[in-house]
């Protein structure tokens, strides 16, 4: 986008989030990782803990934060802005308020405007972590977001499939290259014992989470949060953004 070019909305997105202390973007290079679930779930944890946490699934054509979280349709608050819906303690924003069960199918130019227009008009307040749930792979959300926040990090999910680490190698090397900070990478859904993607994390100099064994009672414990507390995703994020 050119100066010219520069959607006024843009400078009303600062302000709306002057009181977010950190904002960290739950990413991964292809769909299907768990980005959602370890969004969610991380900001359970940190709710669970006392902060000041937000959510936001930006996800936009395929929202599954309420999902994860059991949290059914609310219209949002409209008062100079519109409120994130409080759930479980998690201050949360989704698409999925506003466009209930419908699909939301939007090109780039579309995607971009609900973007702005959401970070523009959702009155976050004060928040100690505003996490954001990324839709898959590395297109228009990913890029807007990392040039509409400044202060954004990135947590990348990976698992140690031959297709996902080549993807998440690239992802780590744009991210580099844009200058965006690194939270670390997480290894999700971790069936055998090898170390492909800690080793990557190593070799690129990148913080390494830990992994995520696949569990295969998480499917039971999506939509309840107080099965999701018991889980071994849940026990594996805590102290993951805290120290
Ligand atoms: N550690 C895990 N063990 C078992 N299933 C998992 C795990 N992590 C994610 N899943 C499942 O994988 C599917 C995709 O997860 P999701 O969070 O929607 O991925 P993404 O947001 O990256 O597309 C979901 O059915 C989810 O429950
Ligand atoms: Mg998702």
């Amino acid at each position: 986008m050119s100066p010219s070019e520069i959607d006024p909305r843009s400078f009303a997105v600062e302000d709306r989030l002057a009181g977010v202390s950190r904002i960290v973007g739950v990413t991964g290079s292809k769909g299907g990782i768990g980005k959602s679930v370890v969004a969610s779930t991380l900001a359970l944890t940190l709710a669970d803990r006392g902060m000041r946490v937000g959510l936001f699934d930006l996800d936009f054509t395929s929202p599954s934060d309420h999902v994860v979280l059991g949290v059914s349709r609310s219209f949002p608050e409209e008062e100079f802005g519109i409120e994130p819906h409080l759930a479980h303690g998690i201050h949360l924003m989704s698409i999925a308020f506003f466009a209930g069960d419908a699909a939301v199918p939007l090109r780039g130019g579309a995607t971009t405007n609900a973007l702005l227009e959401l970070l523009a008009i959702t009155r976050w307040g004060e928040l100690e972590v505003l996490v954001l749930d990324m839709p898959p792979g590395l297109g228009d959300t990913s890029l807007d977001v990392i040039r509409l926040l400044p202060r954004l990090e990135f947590l990348l999910v990976g698992n140690g499939s031959k297709v996902v680490v080549e993807s998440v190698k690239r992802a780590l090397q744009l991210f580099s290259e844009l200058d965006v900070p690194m939270v670390g990478l997480l290894e999700n859904m971790r069936r055998g014992s090898d170390d492909a993607v800690a080793s990557l994390a190593a070799t690129v100099g990148v913080p390494f989470l830990g992994s995520v064994p696949y569990d295969p009672d998480l499917e039971a414990a999506l939509g309840d949060v107080d099965q999701l507390r018991q889980s071994i995703l849940y026990r594996s994020l805590v102290g993951v953004l805290t120290p």
